[in-house]
């Protein structure tokens, strides 16, 4: 029988665990894989299987997720470096550039990423694209910029909303962006970063996959890039 989008999540969320080191302080992202990885995370320590030292996390529902386990969770300003991050995708490419965001807790997911060595990508196989920009990018603008920004997107051909009823744990607004076809994202990822007001554009091509664990009906394959 075909597994469930839940249950592929699952899968992956578990098989992220091999990628944790004992003792260590691992990074962790947010979202619905995400969820099932600080389960596994949380089942493994009820074993005694493996034990962290504690977590670095990119939002406040994963912060909870994890405290409500009983793994302590460090500001990332008191670390210097992560051994891995593990986080989910909207999107990912063959090249391991993804969009994030639409958790809109992309600006805190790129920090916490950039800390880390090694970013293991969790996500079902309906995740992967060959060409970015099907899933409305998320960006993340300062409430002031956000009609001008969207200005910005419609002159490179994608139309911009600010996404309903949604703050960013930075006080900040998300405008959603279709109508993109993100070809060269490292270059564009550049680029939107400078339009005034963008906070953080969720292209992420500089922070990319190391590793993407993509649950199929087949079982965990794993891309490396
Ligand atoms: C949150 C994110 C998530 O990783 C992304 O939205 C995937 O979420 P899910 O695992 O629920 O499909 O970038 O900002």
């Amino acid at each position: 029988m075909a597994m469930t989008q839940d249950e592929l999540k699952t899968l992956v969320g578990r098989a992220a665990l091999d990628y944790v080191k004992p003792g260590s302080i691992v990074g962790v992202g947010t979202g619905s894989t995400v969820d099932k990885f600080i389960d596994a995370l949380g089942e493994a320590l009820k074993a005694d299987l493996k034990r962290v030292a504690g977590a670095v996390s990119s939002s406040v529902r994963s912060t909870q997720r994890l405290e409500a386990l009983g793994i302590q969770v460090l500001p990332a300003e008191s670390v210097t470096s992560l051994g891995v991050y593990v986080d989910g995708a909207d999107e990912i490419d063959h090249g391991g550039h993804m969009i994030k965001g639409g958790g809109a807790a992309l600006t805190r997911e790129k920090i916490v990423a950039d800390l880390a060595e090694q970013f293991v990508c969790i996500a079902d196989e309906s995740k992967l694209v060959n060409t970015l920009g099907k899933f409305p990018l998320p960006v993340e603008v300062i409430p002031m910029a956000a009609a001008q920004v969207i200005r910005a997107f419609g002159k490179l051909g994608g139309t911009g909303k600010v996404r309903e009823g949604v703050t960013t744990d930075n006080g900040n607004v998300i405008v959603d962006v279709t109508g993109l076809q993100i070809t060269a994202p490292a270059q564009f990822e550049s680029d939107i970063n400078q339009i005034p007001g963008v906070v953080t554009v969720g292209v992420f091509a500089r922070n990319k996959a190391s590793v993407c664990l993509l649950g199929t009906a087949q079982g965990v394959k794993t891309l490396t890039f």
